[in-house]
């Protein structure tokens, strides 16, 4: 059943010469037939550079957006137009120009887990992955970083600027707590923590290595140690398991699951591109804007 809708979505998108990119915490069998899997920054600069007509974009609301901003000639489809993120909910572009004349001259640095709106008033975005390259590539001492506030304390300890935090925070990330660390560590005493800055700084100041969840793939890939605890997202199991059969996963907490980003199914992404909807598109008075903030990220040397 799986296998025919698998071929059925493979077809599809060979007749409409598109691409299907998928989050690192997106479903396993949605994972499975992606082109691309991959964090925040990785999407985004694979939307930027595709030369497809299509791009069917597996993640949630700000992702496809993204693609949508980077990719103005290109048809975006998101299968569930109802994968929001709760974080991205969390600042309006008003609320933020209200923020930014509290502390004039200042500039913004905004995470893309934000809206379109949201990122057109901002200078520059960032993703999990280069927060602190782009922090560290603007002139200015001070910075205002919206939404994530536990992205942003993470980004401050590497930094000596001064910083004006939006109060904004990933629910299921904050869902791990401390307390769940201290008990597992004692369950595997050989095992490394491994978490996503999105997470609590109680939680981040446990952890052997913080980073994005491509970062994850890396890290746990190169690492001579043979058990993880993994903080973030539980759909990026899959991978590390099937890139890593010696070594053991341990996810941090069974909270840690993001109803939104659980969303997308195979029979989704199949309506999606049989019916070519929901297209998510921007207008172009707040997507030229918002471009101008995610090039200007893209431009920051990754390494
Ligand atoms: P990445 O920044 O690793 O893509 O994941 C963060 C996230 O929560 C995306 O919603
Ligand atoms: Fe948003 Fe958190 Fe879900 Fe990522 S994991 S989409 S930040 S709610």
């Amino acid at each position: 059943m799986q296998q025919a809708l698998k071929q059925e979505i493979r077809e599809l998108l060979d007749q409409r010469n598109g691409i299907l990119l998928a989050h690192n915490y997106m479903r396993d069998e949605v994972q499975e037939i992606a082109d691309i899997t991959g964090d925040s920054l990785a999407l985004s600069q694979e939307a930027a550079r595709t030369d497809k007509d299509l791009i069917v974009f597996c993640g949630v609301h700000f992702m496809a957006e993204s693609a949508a901003i980077l990719a103005p000639d290109k048809t975006v489809l998101l299968p569930r137009l109802d994968a929001g993120c709760p974080m991205a909910d969390m600042i309006t572009a008003d609320e933020l120009v209200r923020f930014k004349a509290e502390h004039p001259g200042v500039p913004v640095v905004t995470y893309v887990n934000s809206s379109a709106d949201v990122k057109a008033v901002s200078d520059i975005c960032c993703t999990s992955a280069n927060a602190l390259k782009v922090v560290d590539s603007l002139p200015d001492q001070e910075i205002i970083f919206t939404p994530d506030r536990n992205l942003g304390q993470y980004v401050a300890r590497f930094s000596t600027k001064t910083f004006h935090f939006w109060n904004g925070y990933c629910p299921t990330h904050e869902r791990l707590k401390a307390d769940n660390i201290t008990k597992l560590k004692e369950e595997y005493p050989e095992a490394l923590f491994v978490c996503h800055p999105e997470c609590n700084p109680a939680v981040v100041a446990l952890a052997d290595h913080v980073c994005s969840t491509t970062g994850m793939y890396d890290f746990c890939r190169k690492s001579t140690a043979r058990q993880f605890i993994i903080g973030t997202e539980a759909g990026i199991l899959y991978r590390l398991r099937r890139e890593n059969p010696g070594k053991e996963f341990v996810i941090a907490s069974p909270a840690l699951i993001c109803p939104n980003m659980k969303l997308t199914s195979l029979e989704d992404i199949l309506a999606a591109l049989t019916t070519m909807r929901p297209v998510v598109s921007v207008p172009e008075a707040v997507r030229v804007p918002a471009k101008k903030a995610l090039d200007r990220m893209l431009a920051v040397p990754r390494d």
